[in-house]
């Protein structure tokens, strides 16, 4: 099998779980440089044998002989990476968001457009965890008939909120950081263009938040071209622990994914009642969907093939994630 050899930009809370999957899961994948401005962050991967590391993501784009870069750097930083990495001949897997505003994205989408040869992936790895890719293999099926209702949770849970509230700051708030994903659902599954969107939300547990105009939970409402709707909660206090979960309404059939976000098939009885244990956090829940989602990327450059989240869905969240933020931040309906 073909090796290709992968830089990483990013080994924060997500960035060290990408470049554990490159470094010892992922055949295809040989990791070779890396790059983080926390020199510490360095010092882990170096434990492991991989000496090429940068504090400036400049040096490891020129210096590093890359094919492939991953880049988990903060979301304000992803633009100017993905452009500077594929003006320089270098196929390019980013997590979301793909841009902070929408000049920015299309920027990024101007650049793709300009590299027809080099592959560009966005990391919405939820399309890649087994239940949603049912999901959606069911739904392209027409077995719901026409979907008209998308419904989703996404709830961090209450035992990370410590590092949540010192990456609030430069998180791009709840629509851009969180409910991006959700948005990115609602449009796979549901189709079609989003036409007006309506937020709202708050510190209802921690009320500093508001005062850089982010929120503990909030919701949103969106209406689509065609009269489809979807709805969904985003928040950073879920006590049990991490839930994700999603529905899809159809004419025939409504489906649900993951309505008790159980860790396992685990089920203890007792005078409490049924317990069930539930996913920490991210890296559990979606362990599998990071890991495909890499793999995805890599065998799109080994075989020539498309990814299926690209540069036009980046756009696309991140126009309707700005459009809430706008309805959050004015109580006012926004048409896109
Ligand atoms: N797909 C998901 O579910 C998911 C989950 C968590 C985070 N994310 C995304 O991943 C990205 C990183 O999130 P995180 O929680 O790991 O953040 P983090 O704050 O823990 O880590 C950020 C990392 O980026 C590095 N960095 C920042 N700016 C840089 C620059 N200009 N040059 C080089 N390195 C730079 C830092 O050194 C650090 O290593 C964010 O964009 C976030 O939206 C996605």
């Amino acid at each position: 099998m073909k090796n290709i050899r992968v830089g990483i930009v990013g080994l924060g809370r997500l960035g060290y779980h990408h470049a554990q999957d490159l470094m010892f899961r992922i055949p295809q994948a040989e990791l070779v440089a890396a790059c983080s401005v926390i020199p510490e962050e360095l010092e882990k991967v170096r434990t492991w044998g991989l000496e090429n590391v940068y504090t400036d993501y400049s040096e490891m784009i020129k210096n590093a002989n890359l094919e492939a870069v991953v880049i988990v750097s903060s979301s304000g930083a992803h633009a100017e990476q993905i452009i500077e990495a594929m003006d320089a001949g270098i196929h390019v897997f980013s997590e979301k968001p793909m841009g902070v505003t929408l000049e920015e994205c299309e920027k990024v989408e101007k650049c793709v457009e300009l590299h027809p040869d080099l592959k560009f992936q966005l990391g919405f790895m939820r399309r890649f965890d087994a239940s949603y890719m049912a999901a959606k293999a069911k739904v392209d099926a027409g077995e719901l008939g026409k979907p008209f209702l998308f419904k989703s949770t996404s709830n961090d849970p209450l035992a990370t909120i410590d590092g949540f509230l010192g990456y609030a700051p430069h998180s791009g708030g709840p629509w851009l950081d969180m409910a991006v994903h959700d948005i990115d659902l609602a449009l796979w599954f549901l189709g079609g263009e989003v036409e007006s969107v309506y937020a709202i939300g708050g510190g209802y547990l921690y009320p500093e938040l508001e005062k850089i105009g982010c929120a503990d939970n909030a919701c949103a409402l969106l209406k689509f071209k065609d009269g489809a709707m979807a709805q969904m909660h985003v928040g950073y206090s879920s006590p049990h622990g991490y839930q994700v979960e999603t529905e899809i309404f159809g004419e025939g059939e409504n489906i649900r994914i993951s309505a008790v976000p159980a860790k396992n098939r685990l089920q203890t009885y007792n005078r409490e009642g049924v317990l069930v244990e539930c996913d920490e956090s991210w890296p559990y829940r979606f362990n599998e969907a990071f890991f495909n989602e890499k793999v995805a990327f890599l065998n799109c450059i080994i075989n020539d093939t498309i990814p299926i989240a690209g540069a036009k869905d980046g756009t696309a969240t991140t126009k309707v994630a700005l459009a809430a933020t706008k309805a959050f931040e004015t109580g006012e309906v926004v048409h896109i």
